[in-house]
């Protein structure tokens, strides 16, 4: 019964679904706080592989998770690109804003090597953990990465990267394809350093219109899928359009990833209605209802198990878990998705 969740992920109906939890590794775990502070520098954590293996392996030594997450961030990849970015704290990451010319200067070989460490750390990882576990790998989705490079920040509306996108698209379109092409080789990197699978996260999925999703989230997120496969054949990937709300039916299909991350935006019935039953549905537990814990909790887990209860899933959040969340209600949360607990 080994790999429980890539099983899934590859479309395998299951008793009770696997589980892991998006930003699994993270501040409301004392152990990780201990490392972070040791270490100063958040990106300093993310390329040592040592401490990033220990920081992955944290969670799964307190809970019975079914995949580990490699511990990284999304904003690595502009940094090994040559667009440096640091982390303000207590804000956020920073970059400077990147120009139509600076954009002619990054490099997917200069990426290739800034990027060691990271797969040293999946490496390591997979060195680390049992059979049973799988282990997912990750990048950043262009646009969502974009949104980042051009506004060097993060921001609700996604604005400065919309118009610059409208303003000024040959220089994105260029700015897309240098992402589409730095994530294909770095994911296959993950898979041959061990991952079972990966996560393409697409955060910021929600302020686009018809046009721009297709353009700037379906085709780079598919491209992204078949250049993978050309190298990793069956590679198995798990697609996380945050907020693309309707338009998550046009992304599977054209993309054809495995699985489907959904939000906690997201109602189960349309889910259902809109994703092949034999693909895989991931989510969608609000966050926020597992900082509360008790009866707002355990109500949802038990819908969202029911909803999913016939076609392939793998529980998780609907987005990353917070900070304050308190430790006893992620071991509460695991107990009852492992019990299959359904109305
Ligand atoms: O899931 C995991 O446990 C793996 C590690 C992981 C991190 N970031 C660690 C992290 C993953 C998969 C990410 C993805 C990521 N990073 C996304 C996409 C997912 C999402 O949440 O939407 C985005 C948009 C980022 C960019 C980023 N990194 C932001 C906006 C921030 C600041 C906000 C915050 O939570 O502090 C980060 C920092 C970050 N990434 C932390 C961690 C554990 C906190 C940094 C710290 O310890 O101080």
């Amino acid at each position: 019964m080994s790999k429980k969740l890539l099983r899934a992920a590859l479309g395998e109906k299951q008793q009770s679904p696997p589980i892991w939890i998006m930003r699994q590794a993270g501040r409301y775990l004392p152990e990780y706080r201990k490392v972070r502070q040791e270490v100063g520098d958040f990106l300093e954590l993310c390329y040592s592989p040592e401490l990033a293996c220990e920081v992955t392996l944290q969670p799964l030594r307190r809970f019975d998770l079914d995949a580990a997450i490699l511990f990284s961030d999304i904003l690595v990849v502009p940094d090994a690109l040559g667009q440096k970015v640091w982390f303000e704290q207590g804000e956020g990451p920073r970059l400077n804003p990147i120009t139509s010319e600076q954009i002619e200067q990054l490099s997917v070989e200069r990426a290739k090597e800034y990027l060691q460490p990271v797969l040293q750390t999946v490496a390591n990882i997979r060195k680390n953990i049992s059979d049973e576990k799988s282990l997912i790998g990750f990048c950043g989705s262009p646009w969502t990465v974009a949104t980042y490079m051009i506004a060097g920040k993060g921001s609700p509306d996604q604005a400065a990267a919309r118009l610059f996108a409208l303003e000024q698209p040959a220089a994105f379109t260029k700015l897309i394809d240098i992402l589409v092409a730095a994530s294909i080789e770095y994911l296959v990197a993950q898979f041959r350093q061990g991952a079972d699978l990966v996560q393409l996260f697409e955060s910021w999925a929600a302020n686009l219109d018809e046009i721009s999703f297709k353009n700037y989230v379906v085709e780079p997120n598919r491209r992204i899928v078949e250049g993978v496969r050309t190298q990793i054949p069956n590679a198995a990937i798990i697609g996380f359009p945050r907020g693309g709300g309707f338009q998550i039916k046009n992304y599977v299909q054209q993309t054809k990833v495995n699985a489907l991350g959904i939000d906690y935006a997201m109602p189960l019935e349309q889910a259902n209605a809109l994703i092949d039953q034999d693909i895989c549905l991931q989510g969608n537990l609000d966050p926020l209802r597992l900082v509360a814990g008790g009866k707002q909790m355990e109500d949802r887990v038990r819908e969202i198990l029911t909803a999913f209860k016939h076609r392939p899933h793998i529980f998780n959040l609907g987005h990353g878990i917070v900070p304050q969340t308190p430790i006893e209600h992620v071991q509460h949360l695991i107990e009852l998705v492992k019990g299959g607990d359904t109305k």
